[in-house]
């Protein structure tokens, strides 16, 4: 109950809340550790306004595209991007972009990241200066660790305070392990996931996948893109605004805060996560551009550039990260040259590393498939008809190297698959929940078919094995559920060459 003089102090109290300057300076979306190699890593850091993204019960605001190319203007449909349309965004009476379901606001202040071999003395914190986080970047802060021991773990502290002199208002907790050296006889594992929607969660704090993960206590972790779907749910990215709080709300999830601050990742995109389904780059929707995509992306996940990059994970391992969006070619380029998803120069890259490497195993990683395969109705990948001929391009260049394995995401089905004409094998990982899995109807496996899951989600774990005196190095691939229970599995020795 209220007492009246308690009502006539609330105006005021507002009132001083509103003019005294922020004491708070929070961590709602954690912070990301990206980019591992044997002597760095990159801490990413956010501040918000709030401690947790507001709740699933918060107001949602309508988002709708009306085409006006024609007299009268009609509303469009979901799912593809149109570029003369004209966005309308409508919040309910009293909401804002700050108060709707999942938003966690930014918010200005200064962040600052402290790193330790885990038990090593208190002395030994290594502090980095405090920076203003960027309001340009949705109140981001990147920093590059670096002088780093290879395969150590280290423990890392991310303190944030709403202004320069003010007291550390909050502090996140977390580790990582470096890349073992090149030279080293080392075990290395890891995994990798896929197509996380956020209408499609199984759990009211996030995704199973990511306890699941958390608990195989991988040295790092590929996520291939589709981390969000700009252009799925009520609420369609047709700003930036509206493309920040899609990630914002996605990792504020606590499943998803917990895995990343104790697990390195590396961040690949795809079409959903950079604009729309199957975005070219002379795209877009509404207000959001494909630059502003790939823009929005980067500063959300903080990955090396270029794009395409490959990692070292001791003697045994080494992984190529490919990038699927910002070399394709455009429709128009299309009439008149060969469709390219890689481009030139990517594809060169990918020769002269393969040739180079002297890794025991080489996993490819590529957001889109490269053996296949997909449905006769899509035109997006390698195993489509739009891009054979550069797609028995890659495979050739592929099974030139041997001791290869891709490992693929976008395809909301889990298989394992040989492609007839190389050998190459592809083991896609799915969706990151049954409610997101589907696309392929056919429960037979085909000819080229190892494996077929088809209505459940799941993720894919890695693990290599150094050489023993009995055995020669290996490298076990899982697929898993959501839950993380082991479905397919498959164990490669190093073949002798
Ligand atoms: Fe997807």
């Amino acid at each position: 109950m209220i007492h009246r003089h308690q009502l006539a102090s609330l105006p005021l109290l507002a009132l001083l809340v509103s003019v005294a300057p922020s004491t708070r300076a929070h961590q709602a979306t954690g912070f990301k550790l990206t980019e591992p190699t044997s002597s760095s890593i990159t801490v990413w850091t956010r501040i918000t306004r709030d401690a947790d993204r507001i709740s699933d019960d918060g107001p949602l605001p309508i988002t709708q595209l009306f085409d006006r190319t024609s007299g009268k203007e009609t509303l469009l449909k979901d799912n593809a991007a149109y570029p003369q349309a004209r966005p309308v965004i409508t919040y309910p009476p009293g909401a804002n972009l700050g108060s709707i379901r999942g938003a966690a606001l930014g918010a200005p202040g200064q962040t600052r990241v402290r790193h330790r071999p885990v038990g090593a003395p208190s002395s030994l914190w290594i502090e980095s200066p405090w920076r203003d986080v960027d309001p340009a970047r949705d109140f981001t802060a990147t920093f590059a660790l670096s002088a780093l021991a290879p395969a150590t773990r280290y423990e890392v502290a991310v303190d944030d305070r709403p202004r320069a002199g003010a007291p550390v208002a909050s502090t996140t907790t977390g580790g990582f392990v470096t890349a073992p050296a090149p030279s080293a006889d080392a075990a290395a594992s890891f995994t990798v996931m896929s197509c996380q929607q956020y209408e499609d969660r199984d759990r009211p704090d996030g995704f199973a996948i990511y306890p699941a993960m958390l608990a195989l206590r991988p040295d790092f972790m590929v996520n291939t893109g589709d981390a969000v779907y700009y252009d799925h749910g009520p609420v369609h990215a047709l700003n930036v605004d509206l493309a920040r709080y899609h990630w914002a709300r996605m990792y504020g999830f606590p499943t998803l805060r917990d895995f990343h601050r104790q697990v390195a990742s590396f961040f690949m995109k795809d079409d959903h996560d950079t604009l729309t389904n199957d975005s070219h780059p002379e795209d877009r929707t509404g207000d959001f551009t494909f630059a502003d995509g790939l823009r929005v992306f980067r500063e959300q996940t903080a990955p090396s550039e270029p794009p395409y990059r490959t990692q070292r994970w001791g003697r045994h391992l080494q992984v190529w990260f490919l990038e699927g969006r910002d070399f394709r070619s455009t429709t128009a380029q299309d009439r008149t040259q060969t469709p390219t998803i890689l481009g030139p120069e990517q594809i060169a890259w990918l020769d002269r590393t393969l040739a180079a490497s002297d890794a025991t195993f080489r996993v490819i990683i590529t957001p889109t498939p490269i053996v296949g395969p997909d449905r006769p109705q899509k035109d997006d990948n390698y195993s489509n008809q739009g891009y054979s001929v550069e797609g028995t391009r890659i495979r050739a260049l592929l099974a030139r190297t041997p001791n290869l394995a891709v490992i693929t995401g976008d395809r909301h089905w889990q298989y394992v698959s040989r492609d007839k004409t190389t050998g190459i094998e592809e083991w896609s990982v799915g969706a990151a929940t049954d409610a997101h899995a589907g696309g392929w109807n056919e429960e037979t496996p085909r000819p080229e078919h190892r494996f077929l899951r088809i209505k459940h989600g799941g993720f894919l774990s890695g693990a290599v094995a150094p050489a023993t005196a009995a055995a020669t190095a290996s490298l076990t691939l899982r697929l898993h559920d959501t839950a993380g229970k082991i479905v397919f599995e498959s164990t490669r020795s190093a073949a002798t060459h």
